[in-house]
């Protein structure tokens, strides 16, 4: 029996409950929102998806209940403002602070042994201010954005490559910005041979750039921040916790030293499994992404600041 939150019932949050739901991750999977009738009308259109998906995952929709939350292993938040075209993640501070302060307590109030996932933006950002605030332990507050940048590195390496995309493996490191993830391509292979031997250099470079770029490229296409990809990365997180499956995941942890940095939470390879963050795995990177890594570390410190600046900390 395990039961999982998902607190925003926006796009992400429905869908991160959605492929939980149709793959049985968990037993049980609730979805809150603030706004009437949203998650209760969300969670039904699920249910009656039972037979036609072949799952009998219970689902429940409940409007800022978080009693009906209680005792959940796993609660994802997802609840904020997304951003629009044009905007950086960096810019919704302001308000997501205060929702994600308001949020944790609830959950923690509830569920005081749950592990939690941030998918939230700024989302290194509001994974430190989930940390302070729930004051939980470092190893069950992590922040999914490496999960669904690596996953975005892998089509465009996969474009770029010609490769089959399941052949297809790198990560992306650093903060979940715009300017300060680090996709690294000295990582990156097609099933274990590097990917310089499928594609030139500017190819890769090109790669690199389309990913930095993938969250802001789908909010001009759509007109709002995407869903599907992010939704499935923070349910394939979940799964890795409630089946123990340990899988090596870039995701934000609080650092305490490890890469050369302190009192942040950002990117970096982690074993996930039943105890939250496990590991933090400690990789060799060039000199070169070594200074990347140091820099995208002082961008989301800056942001960090925000939160003590404003009171939100
Ligand atoms: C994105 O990159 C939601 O931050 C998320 O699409």
């Amino acid at each position: 029996m395990s039961k999982v939150t998902v607190v925003g019932a926006g796009a992400v949050g429905a869908t991160c409950a959605n492929v939980m739901a149709c793959r049985e991750v968990a037993s049980e999977v609730v979805l809150v929102d603030i706004k009437e009738g949203l998650s209760e009308g969300k969670m039904l259109d699920m249910y009656q998806c039972s037979t036609l998906m072949d799952f009998d995952t219970k689902v429940v929709g409940v409007t800022n209940d978080y009693k009906k939350t209680a005792n959940s292993d796993v609660v994802v938040i997802t609840s904020g403002i997304p951003r629009k075209p044009g905007m950086t993640r960096e810019e919704l501070i302001g308000t997501n602070a205060k929702i994600m302060k308001g949020v944790v307590e609830n959950v923690i109030k509830y569920s005081p042994r749950a592990i939690i996932i941030v998918v939230a933006n700024p989302m290194d950002t509001l994974t430190y201010l989930a940390l302070k605030v729930s004051g939980l332990p470092k190893n069950r507050v992590v922040g999914m954005g490496g999960a669904l940048d690596s996953s975005r590195f892998k089509c465009y390496l996969a474009k770029a490559t010609g490769a089959n995309i399941n052949n297809v493996d790198g990560m992306v490191i650093g903060g979940h910005g715009d300017t300060t993830m680090i996709p690294l391509v000295s990582k990156a292979t097609v099933n274990g041979v590097p990917v310089s031997q499928f594609a030139s250099k500017k190819k890769l470079q090109e790669a690199v750039q389309n990913t930095m770029v993938g969250g802001a490229t789908l909010t001009k296409l759509i007109g709002t921040s995407a869903w599907y990809a992010p939704g499935a990365a923070a349910a394939m997180m979940v799964e890795s916790i409630l089946n123990d499956q340990k899988k090596l995941i870039p995701c934000s942890c609080y650092l305490e030293g490890e890469y050369g940095q302190s009192d942040l939470c950002i990117g970096v390879p982690a074993i996930i499994g039943r105890k939250g963050i496990e590991k933090i795995v400690k990789i060799d990177l060039t000199k070169e992404e070594e200074a990347m890594f140091a820099a995208s570390a002082a961008a989301v410190h800056k942001t960090n600041d925000v939160l003590r600046e404003t009171n939100a900390l």
